[in-house]
C-alpha cells in the first residue's frame, strides 16, 4: 500500500489519480491525518498505517511569504521530511521526497546536474534542501525527485494566473530572465509512481521537456487559449519579489535516463492537455 501526503494540493491530487487509474491500493492524506507542523502529528498515521512506500508531495510552498516565515517553513518542510523518513525507516518502507529547482543557486547556463552544489537563495529553497538531506542521510530507500514550475488542476498555479488576468488586460509584463522548465502534475505522477515500484533510488531531476522563460511560458498559453495579449518582456529587477528567484532553473535528466526511467513530454505539449483539461472541470 501506498502513502501519499498533501492530496489537496497539485501534485498529491494527480498522484492519487494516477494510482486509482492502475488500480493500487493507497491512502490519501491532508493535514487532518498528516499535520507536518508537528512531531506526532506527522509520524502517528505512518506508524499506524504501516505503507510499503511514501510519495511525500506536502510542502509549505508559498516561496515569497517563506521570508516572513521562516520558521514554519523550514519545520514543514525540512523538519516535516526528516519525521517522515525516520517514521518510513521504522516500518522499513520506501520514500519519495518531492524536491525543487530552487535547491540551486541559478548561476550559469548550462542545466544542473543532480549532484552539482547546492546553493538556495531563498528561504523556500533552504527549507526544501534541509529536507532532502534528512531524507538521504535517514534512509537507504529514498528517491529524491527535484521538480520546477508546477501546474495541474487542483491549486494556484502560473497558467491559471495568466488565464485570469488575460481576462482584463490586453498588455502584461512578465520575466524574461529566469530559464526553467514547467511541470504537468500528471506527468510527473505517472514517472512518480513508475518509480516508487522499482528500487533505483538515488537523486532525480524531473520536469517536463524544453526549458522558456516566464514570459515566453506566457506568450505560449496565450497562444494556445487563443487570448489576444501582448507579452512585455521585462528583467527580474523591474519585478521585484520578498524571495529572490534563481535565474538558472535548467535541471539534466541524466539520472532519469540513467536509470532507465522515460522522460516527460514537452512542456508545450503538457501545456495544450491542460488546457483541456481546464475546460472540463
Ligand atoms: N508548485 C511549484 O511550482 C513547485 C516547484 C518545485 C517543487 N515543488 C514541490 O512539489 C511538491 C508539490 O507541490 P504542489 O504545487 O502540488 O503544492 P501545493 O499545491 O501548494 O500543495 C501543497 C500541499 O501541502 C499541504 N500542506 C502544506 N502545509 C502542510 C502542513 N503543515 N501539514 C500538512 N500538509 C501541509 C497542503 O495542504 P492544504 O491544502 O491544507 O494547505 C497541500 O495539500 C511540493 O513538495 C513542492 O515543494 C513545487
Amino acid at each position: 500500500m501506498i502513502l501519499v501526503t498533501g492530496i489537496t494540493g497539485q501534485l498529491g491530487y494527480d498522484v492519487t489519480r494516477e494510482l486509482e487509474k492502475r488500480g493500487e491500493k493507497f491512502i490519501g492524506t491532508t493535514r487532518k491525518e498528516i499535520d507536518l507542523s508537528t512531531e506526532e502529528g506527522t509520524k502517528n498515521f505512518i506508524l499506524k498505517n504501516k505503507p510499503d512506500a511514501v510519495i511525500h508531495c506536502a510542502a509549505y510552498t508559498a516561496v515569497d511569504k517563506a521570508e516572513e516565515e521562516a520558521e514554519l517553513a523550514i519545520t514543514v518542510n525540512g523538519l516535516g521530511a526528516r519525521r517522515i523518513a525516520e517514521a518510513c525507516r521504522e516500518i522499513d518502507a520506501k520514500m519519495i521526497f518531492v524536491s525543487t529547482d530552487y535547491v540551486f543557486g541559478g548561476d550559469g547556463k548550462t542545466p544542473y546536474e543532480v549532484t552539482d552544489e547546492k546553493n538556495p537563495v531563498n528561504t523556500y529553497g533552504r527549507s526544501k534542501l534541509l529536507g532532502e538531506d534528512a531524507v538521504s542521510m535517514i534512509l537507504k530507500k529514498y528517491f529524491i525527485v527535484r521538480t520546477s514550475w508546477v501546474f495541474g488542476s487542483n491549486g494556484k498555479n502560473f497558467v491559471k494566473t495568466m488565464l485570469n488576468l488575460a481576462d482584463k488586460n490586453k498588455k502584461l509584463k512578465v520575466v524574461n530572465d529566469q530559464i526553467g522548465s514547467p511541470t504537468y502534475t500528471p506527468d510527473l505522477a505517472k514517472l512518480l509512481v513508475d518509480m516508487v515500484q522499482t528500487e533505483n533510488y538515488g537523486y532525480y531531476h524531473a520536469t517536463n521537456e524544453g526549458f522558456c522563460s516566464w514570459a515566453e511560458f506566457a506568450e505560449e498559453i496565450f497562444k494556445q487559449a487563443g487570448k489576444k495579449v501582448e507579452v512585455e518582456k521585462i528583467s527580474t529587477a523591474d519585478y521585484p519579489t520578498p524571495a529572490k528567484r534563481p535565474f538558472n532553473s535548467r535541471l539534466s535528466k541524466k539520472s532519469l535516463d540513467d536509470a532507465g526511467f522515460e522522460r516527460l513530454p514537452a512542456w508545450e505539449d503538457a501545456l495544450k492537455r491542460y488546457l483541456v483539461e481546464l475546460k472540463k472541470v
